[in-house]
């Protein structure tokens, strides 16, 4: 069997505001319009994506969130209505996916093997979290392909953030040797936001762009800081500040999405392509990524 690889890597946030706007069938709520310059970065991340041939995603969310160790959906596949929980007037989506059963057990054996506590989810009935389906539907609308879906446990809040910074770089390694030994070609999604401190009421007309705005200078400045790194290759450094960002941009990357995949891909040191930034009630979200591949071709 060949090697498998990791062939791209992104970060990949989930507002179901960009969802609501994409109006998929899938979801029952319209909207008009609405966060375009997210929505044409997803676009483009999919154009880029549609060049490169893999067999599966693999998604780390923030809102599957377990505080006794790192789960792994389980069960091949899922089927039911995902309403979020504080914007249900925008996100009532019908889901119809499959599971890689295969490759998340195998990425929890690695694991267990490194030391960390994992569980895999084999309840049929459980209700997938909006984190994984959204940033799996926006980058890949068709869900032709399996996911693996990992779950954030959340130990920013449970212990403190440099134990969510060690956890999350031996989930990244085993993740990576997991896909190496399969002989699968996988695509990382990190499920957050950057900065995320939000707005607290909501516009009568959710998609009046009017209202949509930056919250704070501070946050922004930070935002781009990181974005900065990324574009620079300095990925490393995007770590090493983690703590830091986490607690000045109550960023949504305390859930540990972004420090696992940046272990996951060995900290790049190509420079990341920048797809798109915008804000969401506020909150800061960059789509952007790392192809491997790109990087070979054009040495
Ligand atoms: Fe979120």
């Amino acid at each position: 069997m060949a090697e498998g690889q990791i062939v791209a890597g992104f970060l990949a946030p989930h507002p179901p505001h960009l969802i609501y706007a994409e109006n998929p069938p899938q979801n029952e709520p319209k909207a008009e319009c609405g966060w375009e310059v997210l929505r044409w970065g997803y676009e483009r991340l999919r154009k880029d994506l549609s060049k490169i041939d893999y067999d599966v995603i693999i998604v780390h969310s923030p809102h599957w969130q377990t505080y006794v160790g790192t789960h792994f959906l389980g069960v091949p596949h899922f089927k039911s209505l995902s309403v979020d929980p504080v914007f249900p007037n925008l996100f009532r989506f019908h889901y119809d996916l499959n599971v890689d059963v295969e490759l998340a057990e195998a990425i929890h054996d690695e694991s267990k093997e490194a030391g960390l506590v994992v569980k895999m989810m084999r309840n049929p009935d459980f209700r997938v979290d909006y984190g994984t389906i959204i940033s799996s539907h926006l980058t890949n609308p068709s869900w032709d392909k399996p996911i693996v879906s990992i779950s954030s446990n959340r130990s920013t809040s449970y212990y403190n953030v440099d134990v969510m910074q060690e956890k999350m770089v031996e989930l990244g390694q085993a993740t990576r040797r997991a896909v190496e030994k399969s002989g699968k070609r996988a695509v990382l999604l990190s499920s957050c936001s950057l900065s995320h401190r939000h707005f607290t009421t909501e516009a009568e007309v959710p998609e009046d762009m009017s209202r949509e705005h930056i919250y704070h200078h501070g946050q922004y400045l930070w935002d781009m800081k990181i974005i900065d790194l990324a574009k620079r290759g300095c990925a490393r450094e995007i770590h090493d500040i983690m703590p830091e960002f986490i607690e000045q941009a109550i960023s949504e990357t305390d859930a540990g999405s972004l420090s696992w995949l940046l272990a996951s891909l060995d900290y790049p040191t190509m420079p990341a392509e920048l797809y798109g930034y915008g804000s969401v009630i506020g909150t800061g979200n960059a789509v952007m990524g790392w192809i491997p591949e790109t990087a070979e071709a054009k040495q």
